[in-house]
């Protein structure tokens, strides 16, 4: 059976005090709508529309980024009515729908996956959970353990409030039976507003029963303000953490590592305390992030080490057994097999060479102020501490570059160049010198 989602974003969010909409807050990296989306896709929704309200381009725009079509709520009337609002671009779809709010970002496409299966069996399911929270809309099941209603909290009476069974907002229908149904919702409640939570008992009606899906708590987490964004946010890096460590990545002190949602890091990848990986890093197998590095957009081959205190920007590609020491930056450079660069450096559109070397303060001057450009420095060659390599600038193979030297030609392969002054001496001097400065002082102090 064809599977469809339908994801919930068109509320004010107002709590987050935000000129952005709610959804599309950052957690692991990604907008909390692209974990809701990744969870749906991954639970077999071939078509996925996030209901918006008008105007949220961001919102329109991130979902086409990541696959999913837009539906336009022109007034939040309530969450059965933003639904209904998916109907007609679902008109053609026939299969089974899961719905779904676009706030909780901790959804698994296990659990959407589970409430399919159970639509299955009994012609609709939603998920629910324990808590005694008093935001959430009460689960009152049957002596069957069927769902018999939903009551929202503000419109339940003191039997209802008292239960701890609640709503986590995900149903899972028929897809035309659902449209269909939502032509019945009243808005007979407190609130004034069509609820989705009215569909079970509009579908009781054609006798169509619903299963009750149980996860826990920490699964159903809304991201209504900055204290709740921040507590999905640590939530989620559990998460990712403890799938790092499944995965066999060595973590010294895993609590203090911090992943992007697409992290990956291979089997016998060995990471020290106080790492980031900000989004698109990839780390192979056999290579090592030591502690206080900053990773993002990056990759490391096998074998290779990072940090302690390195910072791997946009486009680093370190090789195969390359070092890249404290408080070097890299940026779109590859740093080929084996090379190295022990000792604060700045590394910028750059590549460097097969075992080249990189002393301690090395800079490619990449930048003129309008313009970036490319420094490439060749297999082999040796850049002496403090040298600067002012780019566009080709060192080439096996050079050895003076210490404090400002490259800016090419030259040939396996030569050396200084562009410092040279050294002069003057035998004698400082003795002249003090002795001179001793006598002024003591004239004066008479
Ligand atoms: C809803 C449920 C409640 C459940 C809880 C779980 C209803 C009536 N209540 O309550 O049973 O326990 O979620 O978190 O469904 N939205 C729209 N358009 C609207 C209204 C809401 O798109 O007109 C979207 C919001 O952006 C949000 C989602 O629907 O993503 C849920 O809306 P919200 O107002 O947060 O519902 P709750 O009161 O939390
Ligand atoms: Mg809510």
């Amino acid at each position: 059976m064809a599977r469809a989602a339908v994801i919930l974003a068109a509320g004010q969010g107002t709590r987050m005090k935000s000129a952005k909409p709610k959804v599309m807050h950052a957690i692991a990296g990604l907008p909390i709508l692209g974990h809701v989306i990744a969870a749906a896709r991954g639970a077999g929704a071939e078509r996925i529309v996030v209901v918006m309200a008008p105007g949220a381009s961001a919102v329109h725009d991130f979902a086409a980024s990541q696959g999913a079509e837009t539906a336009v709520q022109e007034q939040q009337l309530g969450t059965g009515h933003a639904a209904a609002c998916a109907g007609e671009a679902l008109k053609d779809f026939s299969g089974t729908l899961v719905v779904t709010y676009g706030d909780h970002p901790l959804f698994t496409a296990a659990t959407f996956e589970a409430s399919f299966a159970a639509q299955a069996q009994a012609g609709m399911a939603i998920v629910a959970f324990r808590s005694h929270n008093i935001s959430y809309g009460r689960v009152v099941t049957t002596p069957d353990g069927l769902l018999d209603r939903i009551v929202e909290y503000r419109d339940a009476s003191a039997a209802g409030r008292a239960l701890d069974l609640c709503s986590a907002g995900v149903m899972t229908a028929d897809a035309k039976s659902f449209f269909r149904w939502t032509k019945g919702l009243t808005n007979h409640n407190s609130q004034k507003e069509y609820y989705l939570t009215e569909i079970p008992l509009i579908a009781k009606a054609e006798r169509i029963g619903c299963a009750v899906v149980e996860v826990v708590e920490a699964e159903t987490m809304g991201a209504n303000s900055r204290a709740e964004l921040a507590l999905a946010e640590a939530a989620m890096q559990q998460r990712l953490r403890a799938r790092a460590l499944e995965a066999a990545v060595g973590m010294t002190a895993p609590d203090t590592v911090f992943f992007s949602h697409d992290t990956v890091l291979e089997a016998d990848v060995q990471v020290g305390p106080y790492v980031v990986f900000g989004p698109g890093v990839t780390v192979h197998s056999g290579a090592e992030i030591k502690a206080f590095s900053h990773l993002e957009g990056a990759t490391v081959a096998r074998g290779a080490i990072v940090g302690p205190y390195a910072r791997l920007r946009p486009g680093a590609a370190i090789g195969e057994d390359a070092h890249i020491g404290n408080f070097v930056e890299v940026k779109n450079a590859r740093i080929e097999k084996g090379a190295k660069a022990n000792h604060l450096s700045y590394l910028g559109d750059a590549r460097v060479g097969e075992g080249a070397n990189i002393g301690a303060g090395t800079i490619t001057c990449n930048y003129d102020g309008f313009d970036k450009h490319h420094t490439d420095i060749g297999a082999g060659a040796f850049i002496g501490s403090n040298a600067a390599l002012v780019a566009p600038v080709k060192i080439a193979d096996g050079v050895y570059v003076g210490a404090g030297s400002v490259v800016t030609k090419t030259m040939a392969p396996d030569s050396l160049v200084v562009t410092r002054a040279e050294q002069k001496e003057i035998p004698g001097w400082a003795e002249k010198f003090r002795k001179r400065k001793r006598a002024e002082k003591a004239a004066k102090g008479k």
